[in-house]
């Protein structure tokens, strides 16, 4: 899947946060992370059969203050470091002991333009022990897709410009597509993940949500009724016009925002031809409350134009993950056979 010097997948974050106890609690009672216990200043969470996937890290900050992306292995890193290093990227090696608290075999580490720490590695390992989530759900889709995947947000459309080339002409990211209403946004991918990076122009520099997608479609319900009792949703359940994912937004306890969603497609890298998307992020849902007024009257707006011009996607699910029912009604065949689904 990877070209050689480019990067996989989104391998793993390390959060920052003021409240430490907060993430012990939100993790794995609402994400469904299963906590993995490090030092009094810090926690790390796996999410598959990795040893850990999402670190947080107590300094008393928020945001994320790493992004770990992946190489297929140590010949792939390399070729990456190469890259970079010729095109003038200050590029460090990591230490063993770096490379043991990340719990993989090797890593560098460099910034992006607007500074944002980037780890890059091979090797992750692998736990012993199966993976046991921290509340009762089927677990999260990630493999060769990543862990999920990240959104910054970004100041003005002139960071955008610095970030883009960056990304893409040197860690290999591909456009997947972009938008420009009802904000500025520009989708990256690595892998048949829609996207692994995005980036949303809002007007300031920080990271906006990290994504993950669970198996069971009840997984996220049951998640966004344990959010809605602890007063966490951020965005309301709704439906993108991108991944065709179904999520909710939740606030961490870092003040970025974790989007917990089901049923994201998967592309194919090889023949994917960028595109401008005209309907908005949303097909429906997705009440952005931490939008200014105008603007959240806007996304509105398009989601009902969206709805009156009948914008439907077929569910995306995995083989075993849907049971298909017996029988034939005529009127649905007559609606398939039209195209007027999808
Ligand atoms: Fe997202």
């Amino acid at each position: 899947m990877s070209v050689s010097g480019s990067v996989s997948a989104l391998g793993y974050v390390v959060a920052r946060t003021k409240d430490l106890s907060d993430w012990g609690s939100f993790g794995p009672g609402l994400l469904g992370l299963q906590r993995i216990d490090r030092s009094r200043t810090s926690l790390a969470f796996r999410m598959d059969d990795r040893k850990q996937r999402i670190i947080v890290d107590a300094d008393g900050g928020e945001g994320i203050s790493v992004f770990g992306w992946e190489t297929a292995d140590a010949a792939a890193l390399e070729a990456l470091a190469a890259k970079l290093e010729s095109n003038g990227v200050k590029v460090t090696r990591g230490l063993c002991a770096l490379a043991d608290e990340r719990r993989v075999r090797d890593l560098i580490v460099l910034s992006d333009p607007l500074g944002n720490r980037i780890e890059v590695f091979h090797g992750a390992e692998i736990a012993s022990e199966p993976f046991a989530p921290g509340r009762s759900m089927s677990g999260f889709r990630t493999g060769p897709l990543g862990l999920g995947h990240v959104v910054l947000n970004v100041e003005n459309s002139e960071t955008i410009q610095q970030l883009l080339p960056f990304y893409r002409d040197l860690l290999g990211f591909r456009l997947t597509d972009y938008y420009s209403h009802p904000f500025e946004a520009f989708f990256l991918h690595v892998n048949p993940r829609h996207h692994s990076l995005a980036m949303i122009r809002t007007g300031k520099n920080a990271v906006h949500h990290i994504m993950m997608e669970v198996f069971s479609f009840d997984d996220m319900g049951q998640g966004y009724d344990i959010a809605q009792r602890d007063g966490r949703v951020a965005t309301t359940m709704g439906r993108h016009t991108s991944d065709f994912i179904t999520s909710f937004y939740t606030f961490t306890p870092s003040g970025f925002m974790v989007e917990y969603g089901w049923g994201a497609r998967s592309i194919d890298p090889n023949s994917w031809q960028a595109y401008e998307r005209k309907e908005g992020p949303s097909m429906w849902g997705h009440d952005r409350a931490w939008l200014p007024a105008e603007q959240q009257e806007a996304a509105r707006k398009l989601r009902l134009d969206n709805a009156a011009k009948g914008l439907r996607r077929p569910v995306q699910v995995m083989d075993g993950n849907y049971h298909r029912m017996a029988g034939v009604c005529p009127w649905w065949d007559e609606l398939r056979d039209r195209r007027q689904f999808g």
